[in-house]
């Protein structure tokens, strides 16, 4: 596994994390032999968020945690608030009683870091400021951070409030990848160069904020995964040929792919089987030549300018 360095966190975060949104469907058995693996593969960062299985994500997850207490110290565990039934809202009461009923959940007494899911229309930074201090204080939480924000939205926040938001989690792969783009279609007419994110990777960059990149192996809601899909087939036949080229699997290419951008990006990993984690943590092992990061990229239909 490789690490990362953030400071205002006190362990080195690995570069791949293990996503808890889909492990509802997971028995505590299956989970602990998940949380397992990953322990055993160096991951030691683990994501949620209140809303995933309705909240039996991290109720599960704070079943295991219950049975293997020793884990907990070893684990950087994130929680997310802000998104409920139908709406927005990051108010200062429900991020203060979302994280209280996380807490609950995991079966801890703090959370390491808690991101603001998505931006709110009707949020005040000032508020959220408010919240931040409340939990800091109370020791139940320790570090911040926000997921699919601009710049703008980072920086209004980050006026109300003396803790630095250190992430931003954001969905980023191969082929859902307009984050890049539009850098590399800079001063062109082409779709490619329309800025939807208000140069969130070089804002995360300058500010020192780690990006973490969410449905790494995901094309769209509608489509799925992009691994075997109809759809990708020049991926496909270049994440195998590459694949063997470094003796790891498609997978791990196409995480490799993520890794190798010098942002240095976590990769948040969804998937809830131990064999398909030991495949993608295989992209630790590897680094990808300029050459081939370039050849996946245009694989899904892209011309450089
Ligand atoms: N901030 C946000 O707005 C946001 C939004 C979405 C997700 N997230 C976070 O990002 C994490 C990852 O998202 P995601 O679950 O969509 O990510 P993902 O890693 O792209 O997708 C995982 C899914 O792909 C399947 N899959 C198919 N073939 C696979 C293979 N060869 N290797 C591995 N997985 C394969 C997995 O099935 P198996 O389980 O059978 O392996 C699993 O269902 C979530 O858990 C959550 O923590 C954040």
């Amino acid at each position: 596994m490789k690490y990362k360095k953030i400071k205002g966190i006190e362990k080195e975060v690995s570069m791949i994390a293990l996503g808890c949104m889909r492990i509802d469907r997971l028995s505590v058995e299956a989970l602990e032999s998940l949380v397992e693996v990953a322990l055993s593969l160096g991951i030691n960062f683990f994501d949620h968020a209140d809303i995933y299985g309705g909240g039996q994500s991290e109720v599960i997850f704070g079943e295991v945690l219950k049975r293997n207490p020793q884990w907990r110290e070893k684990m950087i565990l994130q929680s997310k608030c802000g998104i409920r039934n139908g709406y927005y809202d990051l108010s200062k009461a429900h991020i203060i009683s979302s994280v209280e009923a996380s807490l609950k959940h995991l079966q801890t007494d703090y959370l390491d870091v808690l991101l603001l899911h998505r931006p709110d229309a009707l949020m005040d930074p000032a508020e959220i400021g408010e919240a931040f201090e409340s939990l800091y204080k109370r020791g139940i939480v320790k570090a911040f951070g926000v997921s699919n924000m601009t710049p703008g939205q980072m920086s209004l926040i980050q006026k109300h409030s003396e803790f630095p938001l250190l992430f931003n989690q954001l969905q980023f792969n191969v082929v859902h990848s307009g984050m890049i783009d539009a850098g590399i279609y800079a001063n062109m007419k082409d779709a490619s160069a329309i800025d939807y994110d208000g140069g969130v990777l070089d804002y995360c960059r300058v500010n020192d904020i780690t990006i973490q990149c969410w449905s790494i192996l995901q094309a769209s809601w509608t489509e799925g995964s992009y691994l075997d899909h109809p759809n990708y087939e020049a991926l496909n036949l270049l994440l195998k040929s590459l694949g063997e080229k470094y003796n790891v699997s498609p997978s791990a290419i196409a995480t490799a792919w993520i890794l190798r951008h010098p942002a240095g990006m976590q990769a948040i990993a969804g998937t809830t089987t131990p064999e398909n984690l030991r495949k993608i943590a295989q992209a630790t092992t590897i680094t990808l030549s300029r050459e081939d990061w370039y050849a996946l990229y245009k694989s899904v239909g892209r011309q450089l300018p």
